[in-house]
């Protein structure tokens, strides 16, 4: 009977088996001889470490599972039992605690890796937005998840984000009574959103093996960023980069180890320790570590959008499609453009103050920047009463944190420069550098209350134009550097530059 072109095995059982169904020759193709670009580094060990955390992360769901129970009367016992009686309960708990964070730190730095050397460019595009997808649902999952403890953060936490559906116009009240099963965050919260943390990790699994499927297609990219030529330029995946895999694996689940054994509650809040109790809200609600950087950007919209402020925006927009994201501007005269950007500035400008001149943040303002005899004259403008404004604040800061995320899924078509590693994109590298230390200091204001301030510089500011970075970064910065930034001379391939490093490196002994 046919079963494609294939060698035989040694090996008798597993020849029995792939003569019936190729199982060993697809793995040996995909896993075992599989060509891979000689040269990759250790930032590429984070997929597969993504990869195993996902499998732990199944296991012990599974296994907590078995003694969780999803009823608001018994789910903070339950999870107190498995700490205390079920055997091997507490590490079971301490590995799927922990095992969350170090999925995001290995999910965070694949990306960050990706966007470095530019991995989400031509042909990888397919690739790049399923991981996207796949960040999409860690988050759904970790958020559903934080919920089950039953604690005073998971609860408000759920209180909180359920909360932003309210700012959808018209439908958005029932669209949360919906999701809720009820008025407030309860009992047939609890039950559906154990469901749906039960479900989600095996669609997670499914997107991974698409993810993995496309980057078998086109092969994965390299520090150097150029495609491999010959055979010269590549090595099998076995035995080179099981083994450097599994190093790093190695070294990751040791300091993974020292969180769980060492300091098992360092990453959560303490807070989820007291058992949930809708009577008593929590001073100060904080999401997950990993959640932070997105919870500042959302409440850095802290004013409404009123009329002056979307009409600058449309402005804005309209240059930025004409000069930045369009190779020729075909309909304004740069006379036009400045005329549009000095009136969108203005209106834009005009739009925000005149909302902030009505808020806490105003102080701050009128004390510092001396808006003190403007803030009347603006508010005083037909429209600019936060009740005619026709994104409110809180939609705003939605939109804003969505709009965040969805980010990675255009980014692709945002980098238009043909060379993909920063390594030959010099000015690239500094905004790109620059974007991770605001996404950390985003973290930082996601961590401190809304008005705390440092140094008498409000955090709420700090946010403000971490956002603003952020999407200037992704919408303005990177169509720019795709059609003016002069990388540098790409090498001739990969293999010439893997054996001058190593002729350099023999020198010197
Ligand atoms: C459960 C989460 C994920 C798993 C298990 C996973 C797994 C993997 C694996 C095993 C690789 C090949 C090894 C490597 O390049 O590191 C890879 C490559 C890649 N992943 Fe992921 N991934 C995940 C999430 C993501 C996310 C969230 C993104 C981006 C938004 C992403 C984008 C990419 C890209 C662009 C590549 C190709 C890298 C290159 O060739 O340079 N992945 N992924």
């Amino acid at each position: 009977m046919a079963s494609g072109n294939r060698e035989p095995f040694n090996n008798t059982v597993v020849e029995w088996i792939d003569s019936r169904m190729p199982i060993f020759t697809l793995l040996n193709k995909e896993y075992g001889v599989f060509p891979v670009p000689r040269n990759f580094n250790y930032f590429w060990n984070f997929g597969a470490i993504a990869g195993f955390m996902l499998v732990v992360m199944i296991a012990t769901g599974l296994f907590l599972a078995m003694h969780y129970s999803a009823d608001t009367g018994l789910a903070f016992n339950s999870v107190e039992r498995i700490m205390r009686d079920v055997n091997g309960g507490w590490l079971i708990r301490y590995i799927h605690m922990n095992g969350a964070s170090f999925f995001f730190i290995a999910v965070y730095i694949h990306i960050f890796r990706g966007m470095y050397y530019g991995s989400y460019k031509k042909p990888r595009e397919l690739l790049w937005i399923l991981g996207a997808l796949i960040f999409l649902l860690m988050m759904a999952t970790a958020f559903l998840g934080y919920v089950l403890p039953w604690g005073q953060m998971s609860l408000w936490g759920a209180t909180v984000i359920t909360g932003f559906f309210t700012a959808i116009p018209f439908i958005g009240e029932d669209i949360q009574v919906w999701l809720l099963g009820g008025f407030a965050v309860s009992n047939p919260t609890l039950t559906r959103f154990f469901a749906l943390h039960f479900l989600l990790p095996f669609v997670i699994f499914a997107v991974v093996f698409l993810h993995i499927w496309a980057l078998h297609i086109c092969g994965s990219n390299n520090p150097l960023g150029i495609e491999p030529k010959t055979r010269q330029d590549t090595l099998p995946f076995h035995p080179y980069y099981t083994i450097k895999d599994s190093f790093g694996l190695l070294v990751f689940v040791l300091v993974y180890c020292v969180f769980i054994f060492y300091m098992p509650d360092a990453l959560g809040h303490p807070d989820n320790y007291i058992q949930a109790n809708p009577m008593v809200t929590p001073p100060h609600i904080v999401p997950e570590w990993y959640f932070l950087p997105f919870y500042a950007i959302l409440r850095a919209i802290t004013f409404n959008m009123n009329l002056y402020f979307l009409l600058g925006l449309v402005m804005l927009l309209l240059l930025l499609v004409d000069f930045v994201w369009r190779k020729k501007p075909v309909y304004l005269s740069a006379a036009g453009g400045l005329a549009l950007l000095v009136v969108g500035g203005l209106l834009v400008l005009t739009g925000f103050t005149g909302d902030s001149c009505q808020r806490i943040d105003a102080q701050w303002l009128e004390a510092n920047v001396g808006f003190k005899n403007m803030c009347g004259t603006l508010q005083a403008l037909p429209g600019m009463s936060a009740e005619a404004a026709p994104i409110s604040a809180k939609l705003g800061g939605v939109l804003a944190m969505f709009g965040s995320v969805a980010m990675l899924f255009v980014l692709p078509w945002l980098d238009t420069h043909p060379v993909r590693s920063a390594r030959y994109r010099p000015l690239y590298r500094v905004f790109f550098l620059l974007l991770v230390v605001v996404f950390l200091i985003l973290g930082y204001v996601g961590s401190q209350p809304a008005d705390a301030s440092v140094a008498g510089v409000p955090l709420i500011l700090v946010g403000l134009l971490g956002t603003g970075y952020y999407f200037a970064y992704f919408l303005v910065i990177l169509p720019l550097l795709g059609r003016f930034e002069k990388a540098k001379p790409l090498p001739e391939s990969i293999h010439d530059v893997v054996l001058a490093k190593q002729i350099n490196a023999e020198t010197k002994i």
